[in-house]
């Protein structure tokens, strides 16, 4: 995707966000690092008076494929109790990060909580009962780097997003 292409479909879900915010207590959620370029347009296409925070975690899904557990490295900053929160994400591959992390924020008494992802990669998904709520492009199963997204911590500030070849040499 170009970043022409990106631009246009970030200030599309922006518009969306706006009507469908609107009176609300707005707060988006960026988990990082991967969604910080995506977080950072999206907000900008949000005519609303929201706050951001964010959060870091980690997962051990190469360890533990069934438990899917997460840690927390990074801990909102403040409160989400009564808050109408959207989880930004810069991509959903198997669900499982984004699944513990919407169990974990759930426990905390916002008053809505929903996903905004840039890219969803729906094949490999193993928590179907996922919903994603604002999806950027959904992609096939690649790896793709570029706006925000990594191999092995190089290429997020490529302005576009593109597939690796060979994940192994990137
Ligand atoms: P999940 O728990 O399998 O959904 O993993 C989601 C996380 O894996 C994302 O937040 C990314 O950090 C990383 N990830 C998954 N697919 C890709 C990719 O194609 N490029 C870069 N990072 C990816």
């Amino acid at each position: 995707y170009s970043a022409d292409e990106i631009a246009a479909r970030v200030a599309e879900l922006g518009k969306q966000i706006t009507a469908d915010y609107a009176g609300k207590d707005l707060v988006l959620v960026g988990v990082l690092k991967g969604s910080v370029i995506f977080l950072s347009d999206l907000m900008r296409g949000i005519d609303l008076n929201l706050k951001i925070d964010f959060m870091a975690v980690s997962s051990y899904k190469d360890e533990t494929v069934s438990s899917g557990d997460v840690e927390i490295l990074k801990d909102l900053t403040h409160s989400i109790r009564g808050k109408d929160v959207i989880v930004v994400e810069d991509i959903v591959d198997t669900g499982l990060t984004l699944f513990r992390l919407m169990e974990i924020l759930g426990s905390r008494g916002a008053n809505s909580l929903r996903i905004a992802t840039l890219l969803d990669k729906p094949e490999p998904r193993i928590k179907k009962e996922l919903k994603i709520d604002y999806c950027g492009f959904q992609i096939p199963n690649k790896f793709v780097v570029g706006y925000g997204l990594d191999a092995a911590n190089r290429y997020r500030n490529l302005p576009f997003i593109g597939v690796v070849i060979n994940p192994e040499e990137a």
